[in-house]
Order: C-alpha cells, then structure tokens, then sequence
C-alpha cells in the first residue's frame, strides 16, 4: 500500500468530516499508516507533526502506553454495556471524579459520545430544567457571535460559521448570538471573517431574557483559538491551508 492508493480508495469509499470534499482534487489527503507521541506517519515513511493533536482528541499523545494498558485492561474485562437500566463501575468512578472538579452542586455526569452529543445533550438539559419548572417558552439558546459547537442539527443552531451552517440553515433552530467579549474585537480572526454578521440592535431586539434557556460559551484559550482556525482554514479551503 502506498499513499497514493490508500488516498484514491478513501475518496472513492468514504465520506470525510468537516470537509468540502472538491477540495481534496488540489489539497492531498494525509494518509496516515501509523502514529507514535506527537507524530503521524505515512505508509512511505515520512513523519508529521500532529498540530492539532487529531482535532484535540490526543492530548496526551498516540499510543500512550499508560493509556493503552488501561484500555486494554478495560476491553478484558467488560467493553461495553448500556447505561440504560445497568450501570458499571468506572462510569460510576467518572462521575464521582467529576463531581469533585465540576463547580457548585453539580453532582451528575451524562456521558456522551462525541463534542456535537454533548452540546446536544446540553441543550435538551436546559430546556428541560425550564419546562419543568413551568417556562417551556424558555427554549433558546444564547451564543457567542463566532462560536463553535459541533455539527449535528442542534449544535449547529449555536454554532456561527457560515461555512459549516449555510447548507443546512433551513433545518436550524435560530439561536439567540451575542458579540464575543475581547480586546481588540474577535474582527481579526478568522472566525469573525466567517462569523454571521447581525447588527448588534437586531440581535439585542430577538434577545429575550424571557426566552432563553441558557447560554453556550467555549471555554478556549488564545493557543486553541489558534489552532480551532487553524483546522477551520486547513478544512475550508485549500489555497489557505
Ligand atoms: C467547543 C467544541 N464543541 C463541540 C465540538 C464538536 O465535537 P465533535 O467533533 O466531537 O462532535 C468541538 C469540536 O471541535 C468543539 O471544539
């Protein structure tokens, strides 16, 4: 296998996230064969710095050993079963372990699957909470203008990247954007460049405090900001990558 092959067959066989897939006809794809700490390596041997650490999911590097042992130890001895009506001891262990970090009372973990589900899972919680506390008519959800928060249809509606919304701005629920807080204004970024521009009066006009159920904000540092564009521009266009 060769690169050039592994690459031929995952454009014919698979359909690639967060991608504009016309791109990959000037922009090559990385086919990776291996990786190892901080480094990925392709099937003739050349290395590349995992920048993004796999879209911030391998912080701790590839193949950690520690890591690998725990899930190995883990597969052994139970790999899966649902949380629905069953429960097992390290979704327990999590959850306690998480209680102790989280702020105030918040004292229950629902785990999800991927960035999107949380977001999901976050919205339908701070809807619910307003529900039953009699205001069902609190149910949208405030954003920062710029904001990133996954790509299922739900986390799509508080997410403020044309790039990734417009196709699908029909199906989204319109959130309630506000202007993100720094000096010197989110402008310079890319994210403000394809930010959804609203002006500040139509958007303090839909703002309802009566409406919304809760507000959505990354808690991103200045280096992830950076590298969040980074990724955004290596996916969005390729004479920008
Ligand atoms: C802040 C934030 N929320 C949600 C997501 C979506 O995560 P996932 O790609 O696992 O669905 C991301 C992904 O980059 C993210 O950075």
């Amino acid at each position: 296998m060769n690169n050039r092959e592994m690459v031929r067959r995952s454009l014919a066989a698979v359909w690639h996230p967060c991608t504009q897939m016309k791109s990959h006809e000037s922009v090559p794809m990385l086919a990776v064969a291996g990786a190892k700490g901080p480094w990925l390596y392709d099937f003739e041997g050349n290395r590349y710095l995992d920048g993004v650490s796999s879209w911030w999911v391998n912080l701790f590097g590839h193949g950690n050993p520690q890591i690998n042992a725990a899930l190995r130890a883990q597969l052994d001895e139970l790999p899966h079963v649902m949380l629905a009506g069953a429960t097992h001891a390290p979704a327990v262990e999590l959850a306690e372990r998480l209680a102790k970090v989280a702020p105030g009372d918040l004292g229950h973990a629902f785990f999800a699957s991927d960035g999107a589900s949380a977001t999901e899972i976050a919205l339908k919680m701070a809807f619910h909470y307003w529900a039953n506390r009699g205001q069902p008519r609190k149910n949208r959800f405030v954003h920062l203008e710029g904001g990133y928060h996954g790509e299922t249809v739900g986390a799509l509606g508080v997410t403020d990247v044309p790039l990734f919304r417009k196709a699908y701005a029909p199906l989204l629920r319109e959130g309630l954007p506000v202007p993100f807080p720094s000096r010197p204004p989110l402008r310079s970024s890319i994210f403000s460049r394809n930010a959804t521009r609203r002006s500040p009066r139509s958007s303090s006009s839909r703002w309802s405090r009566a409406r919304a159920a809760c507000a959505c904000i990354t808690p991103i540092t200045c280096g992830a900001r950076a590298s969040c564009a980074r990724a955004t521009r290596c996916c969005s266009s390729p004479t920008r990558s």
